[in-house]
């Protein structure tokens, strides 16, 4: 029986040396250890020996189990190398080779003109204030000085939001960023509401308004607020500031000019023009033959506005300025219709 177990063990070890591959593997494994092999039919036939060979039987059967195990494990691991090396070999990876390009994303035009105009405020001392996109018409309207009946809280100018019975302060979506003067004031003047401390703010965001959306007019738009409150500002401190913002963001030469204008939250109010900066001023189809194009809406803070903020008019004085990325970027790129803006077509969007 002993001499039986050597045979098997031989013979077994010499087909081993054949194996090449995986599926071999596993086929020599079913021939040479499996239940039905000659070694396990060695140990099942353990019970028909005698007591005296089978402790000797027993355990020679298991060195031929463990030899063999042993064997196959370390076949296993040279058919894996081999197979790693013809594959190495077969498959070559010229790592020299120059790579696919990685499409990368980009900010959306109207955020990059935003931050364009941000910066330069920055630059001037001014800081971000980020105000709600929800408001009500308390902040969006009454305390901005809009008369109660104001055409432009009519149902066609404005977004209401839904929100129950408030009487006549509804939930709408800002019309303008000008809210968000209030919101500043009121948060400033409420910490400190003997002192309040001056401000120099710039808000960019959305807004909404209820349009027919057309070439020229859409239902949302960006607009960057801007207001600076403080003892002993005037028009001209806002005159100079608003003439540098167009001289650093549309060339050192560019001139400006500032016409009267109205709005409820400014008095006076005006509205500033940049000389064309595609025909440079000599008249073209962007600027309509004028030479200037109108950039922005400003004024001094009207006293009931500073006011209805906590600012003491007696005391404190300032002005405020409204503008439009997306017209500005209209204007700069001779962009014919703003709903390129929302309408998500690449072709638009990687040309900035
Ligand atoms: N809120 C005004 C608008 O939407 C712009 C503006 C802002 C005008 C601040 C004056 C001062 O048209």
């Amino acid at each position: 029986m002993l001499d039986k177990l050597k045979e098997i063990e031989q013979s077994a070890l010499d087909a081993l040396k054949s194996v090449n591959d995986q599926a071999s593997l596993d086929a020599w494994r079913v021939a040479h250890l499996g239940r039905s092999s000659s070694l396990m039919q060695v140990f099942s036939g353990l019970g028909l020996l005698s007591k005296e060979e089978r402790p000797a039987v027993g355990q020679a059967a298991n060195k031929v189990k463990i030899a063999l195990e042993a064997a196959l494990a370390e076949r296993t691991e040279a058919v894996k190398a081999a197979a790693l090396a013809k594959s190495l070999e077969e498959e070559e990876l010229d790592v020299t080779l120059p790579g696919r390009g990685v499409r990368v994303g980009r900010l959306h035009p109207s955020t990059q003109q935003l931050r364009r105009v941000v910066e330069i405020f920055a630059e001037m001392g001014f800081q971000v204030y980020t105000s709600r996109e929800v408001e009500t018409d308390e902040i969006n309207y009454q305390a901005l000085n809009f008369p109660p009946h104001h055409p432009a809280r009519e149902l066609q100018d404005t977004l209401y939001i839904d929100a129950g019975e408030r009487g006549d302060n509804p939930i709408l979506l800002r019309t303008h960023t000008s809210p968000g003067q209030i919101r500043a004031m009121r948060e400033a003047s409420t910490e400190h509401p003997d002192d309040p401390p001056p401000i120099r703010i710039v808000l960019p965001g959305m807004c909404f308004r209820s349009e027919q959306i057309t070439a020229r007019s859409e239902v949302q738009f960006n607009q960057v607020e801007g207001l600076a409150v403080g003892e002993n500002i005037t028009f001209a401190d806002l005159k100079g500031s608003l003439s540098d913002f167009a001289r650093r963001m549309f060339g050192q030469n560019v001139r400006t000019r500032f016409r009267a204008s109205y709005f409820p939250f400014t008095e006076p109010s005006a509205e500033m023009d940049v000389e064309c900066f595609v025909c440079g001023g000599k008249g073209c189809a962007v600027c309509k033959q004028s030479g200037w194009l109108e950039i922005l809406g400003c004024g001094m803070v009207h006293p009931l506005v500073l006011e209805n903020g906590g600012y003491d008019p007696r005391r404190y004085t300032g002005y405020a300025f409204g503008m439009g990325p997306e017209r500005q970027l209209m204007l700069r790129y001779k962009i014919n219709d703003i709903r390129y803006f929302w309408g998500n077509d690449v072709r638009f969007l990687e040309q900035f």
